[in-house]
């Protein structure tokens, strides 16, 4: 599995405000495994963030208006409404079985969004980027977007549907070089750099047509203000979703837009790289920071995707089985972001017991046994104090500056890296200082220490990948409260350690 990417750094300055979001899930059917890898990402990274000290809110949510959900709904002889409750509900659910902890659930069947979805509208017409025209054209409902060529839509395999209508635009047109300055002047707008370089070709490859903002060909949306056949294009609306989200928690919207950053997978890319900021300019509201753009986890080659059912796999049955640590770490670990990576769960089986059970997991026990056996489960600061020249120490503190470095970078992968080596360095430790052969229980009580130090360290460097694995090993040590970056390389008074606490348990 491709775990590499080569970025350009980008500034680490920090920030006390991030407003973090994934896209907002079609509640045309139920969730799978790649709604759940975005979320993934996006939690981590809300994890590494508030370990720094910042204030957070993650957003996600449900995206319920449109033709494709309408005609789902009817497939399935419910009423539209109901069946969106239902699907929504089945999001939130899954975010909260997989110890997700999501601030913000914005649908946008709710009055609230509606609203801000009308100002929204109101503020481009203002701009004079509304006007009235026809439009001609192919279409997938699949994915709510028209095609200038082509007879299949590449995503779905679905025949691409023939539609013409009165229709309302907005002069995208008129962003195009905007766009096109923005994304060459802010190099973190876009990660990873190949689809910054996808954005770019595609916006200086032709000229931008203008974008058809309204249907007719459901009643299932918003109706246009003073056109109340017709209903807003639903990618306004759901995009709008990021502003109303946050507009219901605060009303210091601009000190977190300033730090917005959008979690989406490469299918919704153009979406988010130009027609969004195109609107946000219009709207005159600032850009978001970043769009953090993973690629698609497969099944034999094929995109995971609902409407693709051989694909289907659901994220609460592997949950079941591997817990919500075990599978955050996984794809965290290993799936390099922006690659396309099959699922195999042999791997997933390995990797778990590998990593979390024999290297993590075996480490801790090791070393809270030998406390509880040979030092009354309690490790005092030793007198002459520890070297923090220590080799060991040292490694510990260069995985830190990794895992910063990983971060800044959106490298999941380095930053899930760099707290499983450092558990490997310090089986290594132990295993070159065999502190079990040790009869003198002061050197015994030294390198041990150490060690705790160390692994008390790894307990922070693994927080944002394996929360409440991370919280069992402060546990262990009888290390107090949440974890913080700036208890990272601190002395301790005493370790209190507790045994019997299982860190990942074996899998069969
Ligand atoms: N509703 C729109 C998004 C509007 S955001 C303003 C939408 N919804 S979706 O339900 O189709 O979700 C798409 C997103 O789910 C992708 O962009 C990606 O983040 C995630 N994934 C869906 N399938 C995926 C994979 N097979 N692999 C990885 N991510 C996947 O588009």
């Amino acid at each position: 599995m491709n775990t590499e990417i080569n970025e350009p750094p980008i500034s680490t300055a920090v920030a006390t405000k991030s407003f973090l979001t994934t896209p907002i899930y079609y509640a045309s059917g139920s969730p799978h495994l790649g709604h759940a890898y975005t979320t993934f990402l996006a939690s981590c990274y809300k994890r590494y963030r508030q370990l720094r000290g910042d204030e957070v809110l993650l957003a996600t949510g449900s995206d319920e208006h449109g033709q494709k959900i309408e005609r789902t709904a009817k497939r399935n002889e419910v009423a539209t409404q109901r069946f969106v409750d239902k699907i929504s509900h089945e999001f939130r659910q899954l975010w909260s079985d997989l110890d997700i902890q999501v601030d913000l659930f914005e649908r946008t069947t709710e009055s609230a969004h509606i609203q801000s979805v009308l100002n929204f509208w109101y503020r481009l017409t203002a701009s004079g980027d509304i006007y009235p025209g026809e439009y001609s054209g192919l279409y997938c409902v699949e994915c709510e977007q028209y095609f200038t060529k082509g007879k299949t839509c590449l995503i779905h395999k679905k025949p691409l549907e023939q539609f013409s209508e009165t229709c309302w635009f907005f002069r995208l047109s008129r962003y195009q070089d905007k766009l096109i300055d923005h994304i060459e002047s802010h190099p973190e707008f876009i990660l990873p750099v190949q689809r910054r370089n996808e954005v770019l070709s595609f916006l200086k490859g032709e000229a931008l047509r203008d974008l058809s903002v309204s249907r007719s060909s459901t009643k299932w949306g918003i109706p246009v203000p003073d056109d109340p056949e017709l209903v807003l294009y639903v990618w306004i609306d759901a995009l709008v979703a990021y502003v109303s989200a946050l507009e219901s928690a605060t009303s210091e919207f601009e000190s977190w837009w300033e730090n917005a950053v959008h979690f989406i997978g490469k299918d919704i890319l153009i979406f988010h790289a130009v027609y969004w900021p195109a609107l946000l300019l219009s709207a005159r509201l600032p850009l978001p920071r970043s769009l953090i753009v993973n690629g698609w986890l497969t099944i034999e080659g094929e995109k995971i995707s609902k409407s693709n059912p051989k694909t289907i796999i659901s994220p609460l049955d592997l949950t079941d089985k591997y817990s919500p640590d075990g599978l955050k770490y996984y794809f965290l670990r290993t799936v390099g972001l922006g690659s396309d990576v099959d699922y195999n769960s042999s791997h997933l089986h390995q990797t778990l017991n590998t990593d979390l059970a024999n290297n993590l997991g075996n480490l801790v026990s090791r070393v809270v046994s030998l406390i509880s056996k040979n030092h009354g489960g309690c490790l005092s600061r030793p007198k002459s104090g520890v070297n923090f020249n220590e080799t060991l120490l040292v490694t510990v503190n260069e995985a830190t500056k990794e895992t910063e470095d990983a971060f800044s970078n959106f490298n999941f992968a380095r930053g899930a890296e760099a707290f499983i080596n450092c558990a490997s360095a310090i089986n290594g430790y132990l295993q070159q200082q065999q502190p079990w052969k040790i009869t003198e229980l002061d050197l015994q009580a030294r390198i041990l220490w150490v060690c705790c130090l160390a692994i008390r360290d790894v307990s922070i460097l693994a927080t944002p990948f394996v929360p409440e694995l991370a919280q069992r090993i402060r546990l262990a040590l009888g290390v107090n409260g949440t974890p913080r970056w700036d208890e990272l390389g601190s002395e301790v008074e005493c370790f209190e350690v507790q045994r019997g606490v299982v860190v990942f348990s074996r899998l069969d």
